[in-house]
């Protein structure tokens, strides 16, 4: 049995231009154990996915079950199965870090959970903030508590929604450790993240969305390995000459190109010298997820202009 099935699940809402079609027939199944990811542009429905998961949310068609539970029928087994971490940041001000956590508890009928919620707390380096009051914590704070709040029921499934979105460098370690740690105790996860190194490192299998279709979806290792290729990347303060700038991807001084093969390399070395960009600090590395991202969402847009 699945940790979750979505089977051709399909979503619409209704706009002032017409309906928009948020989801357009999505089906995949995710393994008990596994560690998976949900990748997609801003808008591509992987919250409106995660939304109907949670049962916050009503398909306009498919089904989804959680842990064999259908969400739209056994809405209450689906959801004792399930720790969310929602994308928006929720809080209730009038209470404290702990309070929050003991009324979460009780909601899932749990009523003796201290030992949990201190190791909870201690494992998202929230222990100091037990006694503060929500509104007094700063947002990735918020966050941690959020992350608190999904697992105090110890859901076999656990799911995020861009858990690290404004949250800084050590804390985002801290807690991959803590949900990597969980992950290796039998837990399911399920991530959306647009820090592709994030899914890259964590990530058994990705499923890439796009305008709410599935367009991608394989072991992370087979999504590396499809392209291979060399990836170029040097800083410079010249402009690229247009054929290189098309294939260019430019972060202020940083410019990465991607080539086929070594003769690629020489190449666009070459192009560079010819067309008197002044180039330093050159690295030529292996194409990683972003790249692999990237060009998947490219094709998929022509597939779509071509339908
Ligand atoms: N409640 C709603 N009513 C109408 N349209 C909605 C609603 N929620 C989402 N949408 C639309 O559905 C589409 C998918 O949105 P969704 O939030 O699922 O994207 P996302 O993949 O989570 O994006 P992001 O990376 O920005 O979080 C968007 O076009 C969005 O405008
Ligand atoms: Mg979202």
């Amino acid at each position: 049995m699945p940790a979750v099935s979505f089977q051709g699940v399909a979503k619409t809402y209704p706009s002032a231009k017409g309906a928009l079609r948020a989801l357009d027939g999505v089906s995949f199944d995710i393994e008990p154990g596994e560690f998976f990811g949900l990748l997609g542009p801003n808008g591509a429905g992987k919250t409106t996915l995660i939304s109907i998961l949670a049962g916050l949310a009503q398909a306009s068609e498919g089904r989804v079950k959680v842990m064999g539970h259908d969400v739209a029928i056994d809405f209450a087994a689906a959801r004792h199965a399930l720790g969310i971490v929602p994308q928006e940041l929720v809080f209730d001000p009038f209470f404290t870090v702990r309070e929050a956590l003991r009324i979460q508890s009780g909601y899932f009928g749990i009523r003796h959970n201290d030992d949990w919620i201190d190791e909870l707390l201690a494992g998202l380096g929230l222990t100091d903030k037990a006694g503060a009051n929500m509104r007094q914590l700063s947002g990735g704070m918020k966050r941690r508590v959020l992350v608190a709040q999904a697992l105090v029921h110890k859901p076999p499934v656990i799911v995020l929604d861009e858990p690290t979105a404004g949250v800084d460098v050590e804390l985002r370690q801290t807690l991959w450790q803590f949900i990597a740690g969980l992950n290796r105790k039998g837990h399911t996860v399920l991530l959306t993240t647009h820090y592709l190194e994030e899914a890259e490192a964590l990530c058994g299998r990705i499923a890439m969305l796009k305008s709410g279709r599935i367009v991608a979806l394989d072991r992370t290792a087979n999504l590396l390995a499809a392209t291979k290729g060399s990836m170029l990347r040097f800083k410079t303060d010249d402009a690229l000459p247009p054929d290189l700038a098309g294939q260019a991807r430019v972060t202020g001084r940083i410019a990465q190109i991607a080539t086929r093969d070594a003769n690629g390399v020489e190449a666009t070395l070459a192009r560079l010298r010819e067309s008197g960009v002044r180039i330093e600090d050159l690295e030529i590395g292996r194409a990683d997820l972003e790249d692999v991202f990237l060009s998947i969402m490219q094709n998929a847009g022509k597939a779509e202009v071509a339908r």
